[in-house]
Parts: C-alpha cells; sequence; structure tokens
C-alpha cells in the first residue's frame, strides 16, 4: 500500500476526521495535538465516523485502533510517508510546525496543509526547502465531502503533487489541481460569490432565508452534484451545445451580472440571516441538522458510487 503509515498533525475539526478517513482506508495515523482531551475528541470523532465510513463501503482495510498519540509534531511524523497538516490557521504555527518536522521527515514523505485562507507561497516561508509540501485543502469533513485542492508550484519538486494526488485517490478523494496563488483557492471563493448573492436576495427583499437555501437545494444544487455548471449549460440549449447556450443567453447573463448584489457582511446582515436560519431550523438542533446533513450527504454519495 502506498504509504501504510500516515500522520495527522492537529487534531481539531479537520485533522480529526481525515484521521478517521485514512485509518478507514487501511493506513496507521500518528497524531499531534497539544490540546490535553486530543486522544479522547479524536477517538470519539473516529467512532462517530464509524458507520458512516463503513456505510459508503470505505472500511473494508481498516481498524480504527490503528491512531497513535504522540507528544510533538517531530516523533509523529518519523516514519511517515503522507503527513497531513491541519494545525490552526496562524502562520506562525503553521511555520513552526513545518520547521520542527523538515529535518526529521523520512525521505520522500510528502506533507499537505489543508490551510483554507493561507497560500501555499506563505506557508513555504516555514521550510528551508518546500519541495515536498504542497496545499491539499479539504471540505469539511474530509471523511465525507470527496474535493481536495491540491497545488504546487516552481519550489515543489516534479512528481510531489502528482504524488499527492495519487495518495488521495488510493483513499477515495476527488482532487482538482490549482495552478495559480488566489485567496480561498477555488471552491471557497464559489461559494462565497454564490453567498454573496443569496444575501443580497434576502436583504433586498426578494425572497426569505428559508426560500433562497431551497432555491439552491431544490434546484440547481441538485444539478451541481451531477455536473459542474459549465457542463451543465453545455446540456443546456440542445444538440447545439455550449455554443448554442451563449448564442442564446449571452446578453441575458450579462445583464444579470451587471445586476448581482455587491453586499458585504454586517452587524444588521448577520442579525437578518440568524432570525432566517433560525425560522428555518425549526427549532432543531444544530447537532441534529449536522446529522441529517450527513446522513443526505452519505445518501447521495450512496446512490451514485459507481455511475461517473
Ligand atoms: N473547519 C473547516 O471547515 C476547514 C475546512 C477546510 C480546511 N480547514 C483548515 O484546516 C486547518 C485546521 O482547521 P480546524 O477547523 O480543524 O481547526 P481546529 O481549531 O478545529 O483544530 C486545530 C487543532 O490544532 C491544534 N493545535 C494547536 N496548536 C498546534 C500545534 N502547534 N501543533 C499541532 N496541533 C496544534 C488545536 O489544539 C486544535 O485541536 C486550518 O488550516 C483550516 O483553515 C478548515
Amino acid at each position: 500500500m502506498e504509504c501504510a503509515h500516515t500522520a495527522c498533525l492537529g487534531g481539531g475539526v479537520i485533522g480529526a476526521s481525515w484521521t478517521a478517513l485514512f485509518l478507514a482506508s487501511g493506513r496507521s495515523v500518528a497524531v499531534f495535538d497539544p490540546s490535553p482531551g486530543v486522544e479522547r475528541s479524536v477517538r470519539d470523532y473516529v467512532e462517530m465516523a464509524w458507520p458512516t465510513l463503513t456505510e459508503l463501503g470505505l472500511t473494508q482495510n481498516g481498524t480504527p485502533d490503528a491512531v497513535s498519540f504522540h507528544t510533538s509534531a517531530a516523533e509523529a511524523v518519523a516514519g511517515a510517508g503522507f503527513v497531513q497538516e491541519n494545525v490552526p490557521e496562524r502562520l506562525a504555527i503553521k511555520h513552526a510546525t513545518f520547521a520542527e518536522i523538515e529535518p526529521v521527515l523520512e525521505s520522500g514523505a510528502i506533507v499537505a496543509s489543508s490551510a483554507s485562507g493561507l497560500t501555499l507561497g506563505q506557508m513555504q516561508g516555514g521550510w528551508q526547502d518546500p519541495a515536498q509540501f504542497v496545499l491539499g485543502h479539504p471540505f469539511n469533513p474530509p471523511h465525507l465531502i470527496p474535493l481536495v485542492e491540491v497545488m504546487g508550484n516552481d519550489r515543489t519538486a516534479d512528481g510531489v503533487v502528482e504524488g499527492a494526488e495519487r495518495f488521495y485517490d488510493t483513499v477515495g478523494k476527488v482532487t482538482i489541481r490549482v495552478n495559480k496563488e488566489v485567496a480561498g483557492h477555488v471552491a471557497n471563493r464559489l461559494q462565497a460569490a454564490l453567498w454573496r448573492e443569496a444575501i443580497s436576495l434576502v436583504v433586498d427583499g426578494v425572497a426569505s432565508v428559508e426560500d433562497v437555501d431551497k432555491a439552491v437545494w431544490a434546484g440547481p444544487g441538485l444539478r451541481w452534484a451531477a455536473m459542474g455548471p459549465t457542463m451543465l449549460f453545455n446540456l443546456g440549449a440542445g444538440d447545439g451545445g455550449l455554443e448554442a447556450f451563449c448564442d442564446h443567453f449571452t446578453d441575458t447573463f450579462n445583464g444579470w451580472w451587471d445586476d448581482l448584489g455587491q453586499v458585504y457582511l454586517n452587524d444588521d446582515i448577520t442579525r437578518t440571516l440568524i432570525e432566517g436560519v433560525g425560522e428555518e431550523a425549526r427549532g432543531q438542533t444544530p447537532a441534529e441538522l449536522s446529522a441529517k446533513r450527513d446522513a443526505l450527504i452519505t445518501a447521495m454519495q450512496k446512490a451514485t458510487a459507481g455511475l461517473r
């Protein structure tokens, strides 16, 4: 097996989920997190995630017991072929972590950062030589959402991005390649663009929070779970494909784009959204809603397995 032993640095929201996924794939995982309760919380998370991973057919080779807990990052990465870094999103902590592990990494080990907001270039500043270091940005929770955004640059050694992509493939992820450094990588920018317009529609009184949410999940969101927006529009004008679609809709889209909202979050807007989502939740707790979200995502993944 490629990289039979792995490490997760940081065992919070993202690190615990990666740990569950790597364990499920049959790998052992060494975890380092200075928080005193981390062993309990990571073990609890793995136990919670295991039935879902089993339902998705991902645990045939794995055991939740192949996890170990360590007292330093340097100790945790010893012997690991793949290291997923999930420490807090603060450059100083990322840099200190990289400086600590660089001298003791296995030869050829790949280190991937989960960072959402920091760029690869900023994080490379923590390395003497960042040749084996890539961005490997997941979506929460990584054990359930397939996407990982992978990025290297001219300081990354040949084959390392491909090695990371191969590793993610073996644990059941779908990777995309980020070719250029931008804030938020790719998918978070797409989320931000859609959310801005969703908020603008609420603030303008066009529809309620609940109805704007419904317009996404019951409408285009279902199609987007099948295919991306450009391919869908390629299928949106019959046999003429995207050329016919653009021919028909260029003026329409350009007009809509000129009209899109330019809102920024502030206290008033945040309050409006909180009230709206409170009504939409109808008394269900965040834990109940999270469980419902995960059950729906799991059911969709199961139903579509093998269809791509
Ligand atoms: N939460 C998300 O939705 C999400 C999604 C994708 C990527 N990310 C990225 O994942 C990374 C981790 O985010 P999170 O949401 O899991 O944060 P979190 O706060 O839940 O977890 C961070 C963990 O790191 C631990 N920690 C603190 N200092 C450490 C150190 N020196 N070495 C090792 N561990 C240390 C903390 O005790 C904590 O358990 C961030 O870079 C974030 O941008 C988060």
